[in-house]
């Protein structure tokens, strides 16, 4: 062989190692061919009381910010709440300034919102990042955080979601920006096996489940080019918003 198809080959080899090498470490070979690691779907079937009702109403409301991201906010009121008139109807995050982004309908709604959907492929969304079609939901939904909620939590989210008034509201599914999907494809773990109640026997314990829970880590931890946490500058201070 010529020295310079030997270099030639050796260059295209290395380029390929190195390819190779990249896509594993970023997104893992298994999760781009066959697409985000998903756990099969149970026939949980989840009863609506009164309790998981309120319950599911604090969470979804106050401490998960299920219903700030889903809903269209109100900008001329303080704060910018979600409007109560279109609570979990999903919107489009143009406002937010990523136009390519959709918090979807998760309002009953059985064409648009989450009617149809099984109790467990709505816990397997919340908690592992697989949405209702079976893509990694954008991880700016924070499933790696809400990992940790335990099942009973869970369930109540669940009855207050399907006791939300279903609205009728079809929008575009989220076009991540490329390489941001298949970076995404990675990211989604099931949860093995049943999340019990956290330790919430000290002050402590009962902050850091609260806090890692809730969060407060997307705002105020600051994000590499790849939308990953640097973890080293946790709660450091995260993220301007103009
Ligand atoms: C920080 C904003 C944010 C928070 C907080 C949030 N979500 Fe989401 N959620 C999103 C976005 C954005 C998507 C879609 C991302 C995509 O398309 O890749 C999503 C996807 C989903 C899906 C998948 C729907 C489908 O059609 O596939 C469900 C269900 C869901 N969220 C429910 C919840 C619930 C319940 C909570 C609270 C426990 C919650 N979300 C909290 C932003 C958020
Ligand atoms: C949606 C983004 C967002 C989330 C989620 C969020 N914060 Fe904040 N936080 C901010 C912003 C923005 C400010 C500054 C507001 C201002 O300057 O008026 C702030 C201010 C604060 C302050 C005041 C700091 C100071 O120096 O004055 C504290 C403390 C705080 N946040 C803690 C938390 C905790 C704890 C959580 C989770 C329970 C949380 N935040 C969740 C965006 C967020």
């Amino acid at each position: 062989m010529k020295l310079w198809k030997k270099i030639a080959l050796s260059v295209l080899v290395l380029l390929l190692l190195v390819i190779a090498v990249g896509i594993q470490a970023v997104v893992g070979w298994r999760a781009l061919v066959l697409g985000p690691k998903a756990r099969p779907l149970t026939a949980l079937r989840i009863e609506a009381t009164p309790e998981r009702l309120e319950r599911g109403r604090y969470l979804a409301e106050a401490r998960h910010g299920c219903v700030f991201c889903h809903s269209e906010r109100d900008w001329k009121a303080p704060g910018a709440p979600p409007r109560q008139d279109r609570l979990g109807a999903g919107v489009v995050w143009e406002a937010e300034g990523m136009p390519w982004l959709t918090a979807p309908n998760i309002t009953p709604d059985p064409e648009t919102g989450i009617g149809r959907a099984s109790d467990d492929a709505i816990v397997r969304a919340i908690r592992e990042g697989i949405g209702l079609d079976g893509r990694a939901i954008f991880a700016l939904m924070p499933y790696e955080d809400f990992r940790r909620i335990p099942d009973e939590d869970a369930a109540s989210i669940v009855v207050y979601l399907r006791s939300l008034k279903p609205i009728k509201n079809a929008l575009p599914k989220s076009r991540l920006p490329f390489p941001l999907g298949l970076i995404m494809r990675g990211v989604p773990q099931p949860v093995d096996g049943p999340v019990p109640a956290p330790d919430l026997s000290t002050p402590e314990k009962r902050g850091e489940y609260v806090l890692r829970t809730s969060a407060c880590h997307h705002c105020h931890t600051p994000m590499d080019d790849r939308g990953q946490f640097k973890m080293a500058l946790d709660m450091a201070g995260g993220n301007p918003f103009p």
